[in-house]
């Protein structure tokens, strides 16, 4: 965490970001601007609510590679909910689903089908992250709480509200030795998960929320968690003929917790920010980065296991190596594969993004491999949006 208690309490609003080729503008002194009245030690998980965990659970075990690590319901005392922990190197996901047809897990299914309700930190002290962020302006979700685990210790958590129906949580597990939480039990014989995956940690996670309401959501992060921006891409750098986003990225002091913020602007057809918020219902969850070392290997895998990716055209790697130079893979495997590659001036980045993994066109993940650059491939953009409207139009959504 930097220490930055010395810098005028306006410091997170002067440091003005320069724009660069593409007209993304890039903050450089963020990291420096943001404040450490809370300290968070990275993502702790991000919990999902689903129609059907156990499915689910198994869709991201023989998909995606992800390990059942623990398991909470019936069996183990608990009554009105089931949920499966997934884990894959640094990058754990909680899938939870309702048991009874009343109750808040079945009415956000309900409500937004299956989607992201909580990203929880990792904290050291859930009482003062509680404090602090509440101090500002949070609205609590769940005031500091240390749950008996009995001989496995004691689990501290708390929590407050972001946009839409999403919360974060904060964790404190280090005087907890059982499976994730009390009231779960670890799995002793997983089923083997999909093999050839490199998924390591979650690089970003994006926020979609209502026009006009990407600032309010920013100065949130600013003021509440001390986050500072990172980039700001306007509605002149996003945007085909038919629809635009504008979108920053908020950053915590480590780097290690970006949230990008988008909101929906105006154009000659619907902003896929605006199908995301009529199908979700809500501002949510739009899309989860998970970072990899072997992008190849893993989009491979993923493609042969059946997980199904936007696909860009033919023109788009005509130019590629004009644009970016050499990336390590030949562009024709790129092509092959479907993988996008941006460059700035610290580097490059290889990514692709999943088709919605439910059936409302709402949540989606990317993979990202990055070689310095701290970017998100605003040079993919108005392609990527070009290829997410093809599948907009044919939902009958543009
Ligand atoms: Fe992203």
């Amino acid at each position: 965490m930097t220490h930055t208690a010395a810098l005028p309490a306006s410091a997170g609003q002067n440091g003005t970001p320069e724009a660069n080729q593409s007209g993304a503008r890039v903050n450089k002194d963020a990291f420096a601007e943001a404040k450490d009245f809370l300290p968070l030690d990275g993502l702790d998980h991000v919990e999902f609510w689903v129609g059907n965990a156990r499915q689910a659970s198994a869709y991201l075990r023989a998909l995606w590679g992800f390990t059942p690590i623990a398991y909470s319901g019936l069996e183990t005392g608990v009554r009105d909910r089931a949920s499966y922990v997934m884990q894959q190197h640094d990058i754990r996901i909680v899938l939870t689903a309702p048991l009874t047809p009343d109750g808040e897990i079945a009415e956000h299914v309900r409500e937004h089908g299956d989607g992201v309700r909580d990203i929880a930190f990792a904290v050291q002290d859930v009482d003062s992250a509680w404090r602090e962020t509440t101090g500002r302006g949070a609205r609590s979700a769940m005031e500091p709480v240390a749950i008996d685990g009995g001989e496995d210790g004691t689990l501290r958590r708390s929590a407050v509200w972001t946009y839409g129906d999403v919360r974060h949580s904060f964790i404190d597990r280090r005087d907890y030795r059982g499976a994730f939480a009390p009231s779960y039990r670890k799995v002793k014989k997983p089923a083997a998960a999909a093999g050839g995956l490199s998924l390591l940690e979650i690089d970003h996670c994006v926020g979609n929320v209502a026009l006009g309401e990407m600032d309010t959501f920013v100065d949130y992060y600013r003021d509440v968690f001390g986050f500072a921006q990172l980039i700001h891409y306007d509605d002149t750098v996003i945007h085909t003929d038919f629809s635009a986003l504008m979108s920053k990225v908020m950053t915590n002091g480590t780097g290690r917790v970006k949230f990008p913020i988008n909101e929906p602007a105006p154009g000659k057809k619907k902003s896929q920010i605006q199908e995301f918020l009529d199908w979700y219902r809500a501002p949510g969850v739009q899309h989860m980065a998970l970072r990899t070392d072997d992008i190849v290997g893993t989009v491979r895998a993923l493609r042969d296991n059946g997980v199904e990716f936007l696909g860009m055209p033919h023109a788009y790697y005509e130019s590629l190596a004009d644009r970016v130079g050499d990336v390590g893979v030949p562009i024709q495997t790129l092509e092959e594969l479907g993988i996008e590659a941006d460059r700035d001036e610290e580097g490059y980045l290889l990514q692709i993004f999943s088709r919605p993994i439910q059936d409302r066109p709402t949540f989606f993940f990317e993979i990202i491999e990055r070689h310095g650059s701290r970017g998100f491939g605003v040079g993919n953009f108005k392609a990527l949006f070009e290829a997410i409207e093809v599948e907009q139009a044919r939902r009958g959504n543009l």
